[in-house]
């Protein structure tokens, strides 16, 4: 049998008591170590299931998949994934693999990033698509993830933003080299985050696009960082202050909300340092007043051109 268990979000007991049941009693388990991490680290979690775990990163996962399913039809095999099997990176590939080969598989739900972000007091339903925000370098800049917040704010839908992490990447250098080398793990933070945001924010201004109007360096944002943790923090406040925002060690996850519920705004208050409302009417200002900037542009310039 192959099992894939969600861990949950916070510490190692966050496992539900089947899930580990079945992970005391596997002959081989793996740890996916490649699109999320357990903020206590895999020791603490090895010493809680009094078990080895086999750290399985991105090229085992996509290219050695038949080790990780080898005899699974005779032994019992487990694959932990952080949070939920099916939250945000989805395994599939794994299990259509089981299938092909006639290994019976059992997935065992946990809680999500995509379910917890909640405790912040937005209502999950009035979500909209979530968007991966990647970490930029000198010659890859990509931004699409933008134009989904401007469609979800256009539809009064939240967007919840997931940030990158990088863990193994392989230095430049030793690309062309015989010997892989890594660079250090990297976990993108809200302030990163908001700093390409607010980047894109003055591109596209400057381009003309009227559409990022509904989003500005003053618009509400919400931080949230180790959610599930004894450590959790969430931070709400305008895009320009999350720029120079700690919120200490990862995972970090952001929230755009489009307009919110007073139910929603009264449950934000508690993680904000001013009055929220006040804030989001600010913004509103700020956006009225550059779509008014914008017009006024756009009739001089067909004034000149006539
Ligand atoms: C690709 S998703 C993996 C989702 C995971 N399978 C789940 O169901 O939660 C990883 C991203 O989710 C966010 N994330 C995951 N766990 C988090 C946590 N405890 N606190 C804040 N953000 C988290 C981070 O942005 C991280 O880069």
């Amino acid at each position: 049998m192959f099992y894939v268990i969600g861990l949950g979000l916070g510490d190692p007991k966050d496992i539900t008591v089947k899930g580990l049941e079945i992970v005391k009693r596997c002959e081989r388990v793996y740890l996916e170590s490649y699109t999320s991490i357990m903020t206590c680290g895999h020791e603490k979690l090895e010493e809680f299931y009094g078990r080895p775990l086999i750290l399985a990163d991105r090229e085992l996962v996509e290219s050695g998949a038949d080790d990780i399913l080898h005899n699974a039809h005779s032994v019992e095999v487990a694959f932990l994934v952080v949070g939920d099997p099916f939250g945000a990176t989805t395994h599939t590939d794994l299990l259509i693999r089981a299938k092909e080969k006639n290994i019976p598989y059992q997935v065992i739900h946990n809680a999500s990033i995509m379910n917890a972000i909640g405790c912040c007091g937005l209502q999950l339903y009035h979500f909209g698509e979530t968007v991966s925000i990647p970490y930029w370098d000198a010659n890859w800049q990509p931004d699409s993830f933008f134009d989904k917040i401007i469609a979800n704010l256009e539809h009064g839908l939240h967007t919840l933003c997931l940030l990158d992490i990088r863990v193994k990447e392989p230095t430049l250098a030793s690309l062309t080299s015989k010997k892989r080398e890594y660079e250090p793990p990297r976990f993108m933070s809200c302030s990163t985050a908001c700093d390409q945001l607010s980047q894109l924010i003055h591109k596209r201004r400057l381009s003309g696009e009227a559409k990022h109007h509904l989003f500005n360096d003053r618009n509400v944002v919400i931080g949230l960082a180790r959610v599930g943790h004894e450590s959790q923090e969430i931070k709400a406040c305008t895009l320009k202050e999350m720029k120079q925002s700690d919120l200490g060690d990862p995972l970090h996850s952001l929230i755009i909300p489009a307009e919110m519920h007073p139910m929603e705004v009264e449950f934000l208050q508690q993680f904000c340092d001013e009055d929220l409302k006040e804030l989001q009417k600010k913004a509103r200002r700020d956006e009225l007043t550059s779509i008014f900037k914008l017009e006024t542009t756009l009739d001089s310039t067909s004034n000149s051109n006539n």
